[in-house]
């Protein structure tokens, strides 16, 4: 089989969303702190009618429907999420009330979980599936869904909310470089849910950021590593058009670029110019941990790294910036983000993406991309998945909204016997939206 990879893509967030600079204001944060400290703009949140079942019965019909895909055609379906509605039934079994309407039970796979990496675990599962003899020659079907909320604090403002539908199959525009894959898990205690009864994490949040730029130095070395091994070069950061992060906020990009800018110049890539080299001379000498600590380590890669950082990394952000940490869908949401800037000159270039979740888990791996033929095209992904269209349709409410509904969405957490607004006025058509949760616990949705 060959150029097995994601055929087609679509993304959904909800339409409701806080402005940073607001939420800022309003949590009495300095000025910039949100938006320049932590680079983001905007944040998207799941009113009351909405959830990850929502999205992902959202997102896969959509992308059905879009593509023109029989629903009888997908003989695996597999789901990567960290928001917990049940701890049993899968969220895979939900949206497998699509596909029974058509008479089709035969898919395999159920939801896959750690952190904000599951939807690289599934990926890579459905991937893995399609390229073995189990495969029954039908797509494969991944989807990452989140609603990303936290308590009270200054891990707030880098919440978020998306469903993410990737179709996996063979001769795809966006296949992987299955040779070259670097992974490092651990276990560390940076972010993680151990209180069941409600939905925020607890987050050590400098460890966190620690153990990310540590797992991205890992993973690299790893990375680089297999390169160099079947292809007999060195790898740099110049052998890829475009680097693809797991964005819990901006600011986190940035200086994991600057990393491995700096992990470049320590290689002695031929990549880093002269004023480059002689600027990060001084820090040739730090330990790892020396390196982790080192505000000036971190002020003069982001410099020196800045160029490239526009080129190879910026076009990857408007989405996570504009609707936040999405978890398991947040480095396929910047992975949009490129398709939506460069579709059409992203033929025959290489793309690196890092996916990481806490706990820890992560790996680096690449795609290589090719046009493609409709309706498997970069062009239609990116026309199809309408990110401007989707972004300027949205509702942004105010702050007070936001906490009212986070309030709100607490007393409901594992909550039974209850209905809900059923007010879908902010809703695009086509939309899924809980309408009531039973004494039995079970869930209801309706589609606008
Ligand atoms: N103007 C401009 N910049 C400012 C301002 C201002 N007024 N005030 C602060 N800043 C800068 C800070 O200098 C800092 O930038 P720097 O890191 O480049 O120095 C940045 O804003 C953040 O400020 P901190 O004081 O470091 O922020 P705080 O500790 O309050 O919270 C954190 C940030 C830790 C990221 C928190 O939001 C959090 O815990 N989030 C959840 C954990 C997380 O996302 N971890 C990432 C990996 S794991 C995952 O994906 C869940």
């Amino acid at each position: 089989r060959k150029d097995v990879g994601i055929l087609a893509m679509d993304i959904y967030f909800p339409p409701t969303c806080v402005q940073q600079e607001s939420l800022e204001a309003y949590d009495g944060a300095s000025k910039g702190k949100y938006t320049i400290g932590l680079g983001q703009d905007c944040m998207a949140f799941c009113t009351e009618v909405e959830d990850v079942i929502s999205m992902s019965l959202t997102v896969v019909t959509s992308l059905l429907e879009k593509y023109n895909i029989d629903p009888r055609q997908i003989g695996r379906l597999e789901v990567g999420s960290e928001t917990v509605i049940d701890k049993s039934k899968s969220i895979k079994t939900w949206l497998m009330q699509i596909f029974e309407k058509c008479g089709n039970s035969d898919i395999e796979g159920v939801d896959s979980t750690n952190a904000c990496y599951g939807g690289t675990a599934a990926l890579f599962n459905c991937v893995n599936w399609a390229e073995s003899s189990s495969w029954d020659g039908r797509y494969g079907l991944v989807v990452c869904t989140d609603s990303a909320v936290y308590a009270e604090g200054p891990a707030r403002p880098t919440g978020g909310a998306a469903a993410i539908a990737m179709l996996i199959g063979p001769n795809a525009p966006i296949s992987f470089e299955g040779k070259f894959r670097g992974t490092h898990m651990a276990h560390v205690y940076d972010f993680y849910k151990p209180n069941l009864a409600s939905e925020y994490p607890v987050v050590d949040g400098k460890l966190s950021q620690t153990c990310y730029l540590m797992a991205l130095d890992l993973c690299y070395k790893h990375y680089c590593s297999k390169y160099e091994k079947f292809e007999g070069k060195q790898f740099s950061i110049s052998d890829a058009a475009y680097f693809v992060f797991h964005s819990p906020y901006n600011k986190l990009v940035q200086k994991s670029f600057a990393r491995l800018y700096f992990n470049d110049f320590l290689n002695n890539c031929s990549s880093i110019d002269k004023e480059a080299r002689e600027k990060l001379e001084q820090f040739a000498g730090l330990t790892g941990d020396e390196s982790y600590q080192s505000r000036e380590l971190e002020k003069t890669s982001q410099q020196v790294a800045k160029h490239l950082y526009d080129t190879k990394v910026q076009p990857s952000t408007l989405v996570p910036k504009q609707v936040g940490n999405m978890y398991t869908a947040s480095l396929y949401a910047a992975f949009v983000s490129v398709l939506h800037n460069k579709h059409s000159t992203l033929g025959g270039q290489r793309i690196v993406m890092f996916s990481y979740g806490s706990g820890l888990s992560s790996s680096m791996f690449s795609f290589k991309l090719q046009d493609g033929q409709h309706p498997f095209s970069i062009s239609n992904i990116a026309s199809v998945m309408n990110v401007t269209g989707k972004l300027e349709s949205r509702h942004v409410l105010s702050p007070e909204k936001f906490v009212e509904t986070m309030k709100l969405m607490e007393h409901r957490y594992g909550a039974k016997d209850f209905v809900t607004s059923k007010d879908t006025s902010l809703l695009t058509p086509g939309t899924f939206y809980l309408t009531e949760v039973d004494s039995m616990y079970r869930r209801y949705y309706a589609k606008k």
